[in-house]
């Protein structure tokens, strides 16, 4: 597995989502400081991975950050998803749960898909490997980040563009067979033991801040930050607000 790993500390493992990889992560492997071990993985397929098979579950996806897990030598981490990358850190959790430290899940939901979001996913993945991923990309944008960030940081755009459409159709395509297979996790919910942080934004279209309301509500022993102003991508729109508020949350775990 491809990753990078940097600082000491407790381990944080950052899953990315879709159609992402693992530099989605780069603001905080700049950021989050030396005291903690950020650790962030390309799924496989996507990034610098080559290979993947037609599908990639979430808990296949999961099984492979086990495994990384262990290669490394850790005991337990705080597992960390942002959408796609939350949907695999319920996995995780659900099959791993003493690995688990800390969950940190970003602009996410519980819920499987319903009858028309599957509809949505095959057409893509029709598109994808059709056309190739520059329209799924550019079409995208918008839904990641503002239309404010987009306007005042054009770079940033065209990074968060990019890093969709290099992504590989192989890849993209397993992850939506993936994605439209997974089940509703959130029967699981109430059931979370480990301290929870859900970090979302005020203006993610994509996956609306009412779905991490649900989920904070649902969770026992967990906070939820709704970071202003920000769209899906709350991580790379706002950096300084979203390590902080994680950096309180893994510093202040026993
Ligand atoms: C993501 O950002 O990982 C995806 O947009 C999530 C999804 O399509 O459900």
């Amino acid at each position: 597995m491809h990753y990078d790993d940097t600082g000491v500390g407790t381990p944080l493992l950052l899953i990315h989502g879709f159609p992402h990889d693992r530099s989605l992560w780069q603001p905080q492997l700049d950021g989050m400081g030396e005291d903690i071990r950020v650790i962030a993985p390309d799924l496989r397929g996507f990034g610098a991975s080559t290979e993947v098979p037609d599908m990639m579950t979430m808990d296949a996806y999961a099984a492979d950050l086990k495994e990384l897990v262990d290669e490394l030598g850790l005991q337990q981490a705080v597992v960390c998803g942002l959408s796609m990358g939350g949907y695999i850190a319920l996995a995780f959790l659900a099959n791993y749960p003493e690995v688990v430290h800390g969950l940190i899940l970003c602009n996410t939901r519980s819920g499987a898909d319903d009858e028309k979001g599957r509809a949505g996913r095959y057409a893509t993945a029709k598109k994808a490997r059709d056309e190739g991923m520059e329209n799924i990309a550019e079409g995208m944008v918008p839904k990641m980040i503002t239309e404010a960030t987009a306007t005042a940081h054009p770079e940033r755009r065209a990074a968060v563009k990019d890093l969709m459409a290099r992504q590989r159709p192989t890849a993209v395509i397993a992850a939506l067979r993936g994605m439209a297979a997974r089940p509703d996790r959130t029967p699981m919910l109430a059931t979370i033991k480990v301290p929870t942080l859900i970090i979302t934004g005020s203006k993610d279209e994509l996956i609306l801040p009412e779905e991490s309301e649900a989920m904070a509500a649902a969770i026992p022993e967990s906070k939820l930050v709704i970071i202003p102003d920000v769209a899906h991508l709350s991580n790379v729109e706002d950096p300084d607000a979203f390590n902080k508020v994680v950096r309180e949350f893994v510093l202040g775990l026993e």
